[in-house]
């Protein structure tokens, strides 16, 4: 997999407010594995010394076009041409304006005009500053040349006050480029492919503050999401309310009850290579939802519940292409009533969890469970972390589908 790891990371730091959190950039890119090299502008200078930089990149940094430490070459000519992964962060709007229009006028500049490999540009200035229609002009522009943007974020910024322009922080930077070299890489076995991933449990309303739910966290669907983004799949997550943060480089659907998942589902079923329902759907449904909060009564309250659709069963019967799978938690005959789920909605593989065991299922951080797949033996992973059964899933699945081929 093409990441990070040993990448030659040429980060360039321009005069904003924000550069003193470019150190911490340097030091997030160097945790996964990037080797890198920091350009300052002068501007940069007023904020942050070369010297910090020196000492995380273990490298000398590069701040005067003239200062040729090297005979025998030319420092932003030999830079442009090491780099594998130009990052300007924070990019200035002044730094923007010369990328945009080729100006070449001080190190960082020069050595971005003589740079072929991917740029990533991270904005940061203030709301008024971001929005005049020149920076804006700009932007256009580098995006039109094949420069990525990370758009800045939105919240307080140094002037006191709440707006567009923040520096997004270095974690995300990051995730932002390994995403971004996740989705250019070829070779990765899901490249190009639309892959659902539904996760957490649907809400059933009963009134405007009740509903029905279960214990799902959400995190077997979510780690899932991630490996097969990590796989190179586009990946549409649609997911019921959960607590976990969205993954990097996912489209993310939110979704409450079984009715609005059925919904977000088939509308993008057609589409999709591979379908993993790893969602808690409700079973049941109240027939009315009240519009008042339901009142206190002297006596007990009946609950009448209706029957949602079956949209494991419903997505069986449509599928053409797809790869369809299916989890069934049980408490008990998991294996029975699995084998009888695989077969009944069509499925192309169960994935059987026993969650009365102890550390398995709901709300856990780790997970172990059953492949069932028609004509082949039960697969059985053994105790891991959700992330690690979420890969070895996708593995089995991708085996089955070369098979199928
Ligand atoms: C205190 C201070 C903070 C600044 N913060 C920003 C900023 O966050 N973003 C920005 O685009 N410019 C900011 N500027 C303006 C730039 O420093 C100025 O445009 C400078 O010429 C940029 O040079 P450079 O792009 O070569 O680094 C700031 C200026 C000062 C004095």
């Amino acid at each position: 997999m093409v990441l990070l790891a040993k990448k030659h990371v040429a980060l360039y730091v321009s005069g904003g407010i924000a550069a003193y959190k470019a150190a911490y950039l340097v030091r997030e890119l160097i945790r996964h594995g990037a080797e890198v090299r920091v350009v300052e502008t002068a501007g940069a200078q007023e904020f942050i010394t070369p010297l910090t930089f020196q000492a995380l990149s273990k490298h000398a940094v590069y701040t005067d076009r003239f200062a040729q430490l090297a005979p025998d070459e030319v420092a932003h000519i030999e830079l442009a041409d090491w780099t594998e992964i130009a990052l300007v962060a924070p990019a200035t709007a002044d730094l923007i304006a010369k990328v945009a229009n080729g100006i070449a006028d001080d190190f960082a500049s020069t050595a971005l005009l003589a740079t072929t490999a991917p740029k990533f540009v991270a904005p940061a200035m203030n709301v008024h500053m971001w929005e005049n229609p020149a920076t804006q002009r700009n932007i256009n522009t580098l995006k039109a040349d094949g420069l990525h943007i990370i758009e800045p974020a939105t919240g307080f910024l140094a002037e006191g006050y709440s707006g567009k322009g923040r520096f997004p922080e270095p974690e995300e930077i990051v995730a932002t480029v390994n995403d971004q070299l996740i989705a250019a890489d070829t070779s990765l076995p899901l490249h190009g492919q639309s892959v659902l991933v539904t996760a957490g449990g649907t809400r059933e309303r009963l009134d405007p503050v009740r509903y029905l739910t279960n214990n799902s966290s959400g995190k077997m669907g979510y780690a899932l999401a991630t490996a097969a983004r990590k796989l190179g799949a586009k990946v549409t997550l649609i997911s019921a309310p959960t607590a976990l943060p969205q993954p990097a480089g996912v489209a993310y659907v939110a979704v409450d009850s079984a009715a609005t998942m059925r919904t977000a589902l088939l509308a993008r079923y057609a589409d999709a290579q591979m379908v993993i329902m790893a969602a808690a759907v409700a079973d049941f449904r109240s027939p009315t939802v009240a519009a008042n909060k339901i009142k206190k009564t002297a006596t007990d309250y009946q609950l009448t519940l209706t029957k949602n659709p079956d949209i494991l069963a419903e997505l069986g019967q449509q599928k053409h292409h797809q790869f369809l799978i299916g989890f069934a938690a049980e408490t008990q005959n998991l294996l029975t009533y699995a084998q009888q789920k695989l077969t009944s909605k069509h499925a192309d593989m169960i994935v059987a969890n026993d969650v009365s065991s102890p550390q398995v299922g709901f709300d856990h951080d780790t997970n172990a469970v059953t492949i069932l797949q028609s004509n082949q033996a039960p697969q059985q992973l053994p105790l891991a972390s959700k992330e690690v059964i979420a890969q070895q899933i996708l593995q089995v699945a991708l085996a089955t589908r070369k098979l199928q081929a």
